[in-house]
């Protein structure tokens, strides 16, 4: 008989399983954690006779995986509120993209700062993420397009994931937009993506995926081909920006490359959500940039339901589209402007989030052997997680079974 590291009793525990029981429910459990994972739980009278080295009781709380952002540009220098009263007087978000603006400006502000200075900036950002709940995000590049950017980008995701003990994904987003010294030469800045920043991404480890942005202001579907072609030939999965602002068949082409996740897809036909069907791509809901854009085009939630396209929900944490640091508001806006469900949404930031990260073995849902990230809510049903905007009632986090709060 072993000995276990912590064991909580008297929990609720919503394990987020797809076995059938609404959020993987299991009420008066007990979860017990052995070298940072889970090594039992179920119901407290089913508890096996095993010593912990420490027993919390939880007098009733809930237990959930520890939430995943799986869509974050947080790393960035300055911010764009300018912009955004800008466009509240009229000017839209493609004409500034056009005119040097958006994402630009954002990439002349990130190119300006020190490793040290982009990393304090950034925290800020993960903090707020950190305290209510979520214990793995995804950062991406992308405010770099140099070589020296885009790598300091993501080391400093590195750098924040060891100082704050969050778990970071890093995502390289070379192909976010043409930076000013390749005006007119998209083409040419897509080989130098190609041939000289991803190689070195690669070589120095620093990204798990490679993403893009395929939309009419800013790469074609042949670009991304390129960029998905050569993050093949380095063995990185591919995710993408698709059809945000328009239908640019971009779902279907994600899918085509068994994308982990297409993104946005408000503008995402049935062909392209049969696409997604078919190749396992899971499909991540942007509520922030919607309502930030004031977009009106819905993303097509019923068909990706109905053809049992997984859903995630994320903040896509960026200066331009979605000022967003809440993770718990995004879920709430996902159901009030995409009519999720609460339950849909919880499992958008837990199982499906971690299906969207590649990581759907290690984490997202409650079960032995996984990952002892788990949030610790004092609350009454986890349905409550989608309901509040600007509260949450987050007892304890803990990553690896060790709590990073208290
Ligand atoms: O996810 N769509 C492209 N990328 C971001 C916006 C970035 C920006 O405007 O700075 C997004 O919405
Ligand atoms: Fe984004």
């Amino acid at each position: 008989m072993g000995t276990w590291d912590l064991l909580l009793t008297d929990a609720r525990i919503a394990t987020l399983c797809a076995t059938g029981a609404p959020y993987g429910i299991i009420e008066d459990a007990a979860l017990a954690v052995s070298d940072g994972r889970i090594a039992w739980l179920g119901k407290q009278e089913d508890l096996p006779q095993s010593g912990a080295a420490e027993t919390r009781s939880l007098l009733g709380s809930w237990i959930t995986p520890g939430l995943i952002d799986c869509h974050t540009h947080l790393v960035f220098g300055g911010n764009r509120a300018g912009e955004y009263e800008l466009r509240l007087n009229g000017a839209s978000y493609e004409d500034i993209a056009r005119s040097g603006g958006g994402i630009m400006s954002t990439v002349n502000a990130t190119r300006a700062l020190s490793r040290d200075e982009l990393a304090d900036y950034s925290a800020m950002r993960l903090l707020d993420l950190k305290f209510e709940g979520v214990t793995t995000v995804e950062i991406k590049s992308g405010y770099g397009l140099d070589l020296e950017t885009e790598i300091r980008m993501l080391e400093v995701a590195r750098m924040l994931a060891d100082e704050y003990g969050i778990s970071v994904s890093g995502t390289f987003l070379g192909a976010h937009a043409v930076p000013a010294e390749y005006e007119g030469r998209t083409d040419d800045y897509v080989a130098f993506v190609c041939d000289e920043v991803l190689p070195a991404v690669a070589e120095k480890k620093l990204a798990d995926a490679v993403d893009a942005y395929c939309e009419r202001i800013a790469f074609s579907a042949e670009q991304v081909a390129r960029v998905f072609d050569k993050a093949a030939a380095l063995s990185l999965p591919v995710k993408l920006h698709a059809d945000q602002l328009s239908d640019s068949a971009a779902a279907a082409l994600a899918a085509s490359y068994r994308a982990l996740s297409a993104d946005h897809l408000e503008y995402t036909s049935e062909e392209g959500v049969a696409a997604l069907a078919d190749s396992g791509t899971v499909a991540v809901m942007l509520p922030g940039a919607f309502i930030t854009l004031g977009e009106t085009r819905l993303p097509p939630v019923e068909s990706l339901r109905d053809k049992g396209v997984p859903m995630a929900v994320a903040t896509d944490c960026n200066p331009g589209t979605s000022p967003v640091c809440s993770l718990l508001a995004a879920m709430s806006l996902a159901t009030s402007q995409f009519r999720m469900t609460p339950e849909e949404c919880l499992a958008g930031v837990t199982r499906c989030a971690a299906q969207a990260l590649g990581l759907a073995h290690d984490r997202g849902t409650l079960e032995v052997g996984k990952r002892a990230d788990l949030a610790i809510w004092d609350i009454g049903h986890p349905r409550e997680l989608s309901y509040w905007i600007g509260h949450d009632d987050l007892e304890d986090l803990l990553v690896e079974g060790l709590s990073v709060i208290c």
